[in-house]
């Protein structure tokens, strides 16, 4: 099953894209903690996105679209996957449909997690992620069960610098601009489900796994 998710920064792709995966036993790829892992490593792929990701703004496709190509080709995406902030734009839409094309394959479902702006600026300032494994959290939705340690690796929880409220408007502005057009573009591919993402988050995931099948 090949799965892309869709909706605004902190509509919960990355929480519900973990769940996914591990309900159906196919990895995670987000582009975000691809890149998040370059910049802790120091990489020049790292250091390139981090100028983008600081301010807000997206990391061009020229740097992202390779880089994404590359992870699906693996053998852990044989079976399928879970995209979680890739396609963002409609060019990267467009080379992800030709290189699916050229192996006889297609995307099964583009899931929209529709939360509305004024719902967003909240949750990031409350979002807590690990330093180390990326695992994110909420202080009050989705707590860590120690207080600022990450429960599945034990390491510190920060908050995102592109978390803090002036970068999330700009990610907001950028969204509506350049990624929302890719909610009209797999509507009209007929693969499009949309989900309430304001939801409490075991509700977003029961009515996705109903749209996908047990
Ligand atoms: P990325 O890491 O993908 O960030 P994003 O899309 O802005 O999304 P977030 O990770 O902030 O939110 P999310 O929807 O995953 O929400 P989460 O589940 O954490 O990208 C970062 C940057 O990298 C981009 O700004 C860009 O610069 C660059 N980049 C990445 N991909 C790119 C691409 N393809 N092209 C170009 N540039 C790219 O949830 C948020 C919070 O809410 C959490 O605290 C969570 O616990 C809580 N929460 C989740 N669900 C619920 C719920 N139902 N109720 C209450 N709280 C909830
Ligand atoms: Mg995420």
């Amino acid at each position: 099953m090949k799965i892309i998710m869709l909706g605004a920064p902190g509509a919960g792709k990355g929480t519900q894209a973990k769940k996914i995966a591990e309900q159906y036993g196919i990895p995670h790829v987000s582009t975000g903690d691809i890149f998040r892992s370059n910049i802790k490593e120091g990489t020049e792929l790292g250091r390139k996105a981090k100028e983008y990701i600081d301010q807000g703004a997206l990391v061009p496709d020229g740097l992202t679209i390779g880089m994404l190509m590359d992870r699906i080709q693996n053998e852990d995406c044989k079976n399928g996957y879970v995209l979680d902030g890739f396609p963002r734009t409609i060019p990267q839409a467009e080379s992800l449909k030709e290189a699916l094309s050229e192996r006889g394959q297609k995307i099964d479902f583009a899931i929209d997690v529709d939360v509305a702006d004024e719902n967003i600026i909240n949750r990031m300032a409350g979002r807590r992620a690990c330093i180390s494994c990326g695992a994110t959290y909420h202080l009050v939705y989705n707590p860590s069960k120690v207080p600022g340690i990450c429960d599945v690796c034990g390491a510190e929880l920060i908050l995102r610098d592109d978390d803090k409220p002036e970068t999330v408007k700009k990610r907001l502005s950028v969204y509506h601009d350049q990624t929302k057009p890719l909610i009209e573009y797999y509507g009209k591919t007929g693969v499009l489900v949309n989900v309430d993402g304001t939801q409490d988050l075991n509700k977003v995931f029961a009515d996705i796994i109903s749209i996908l099948g047990a």
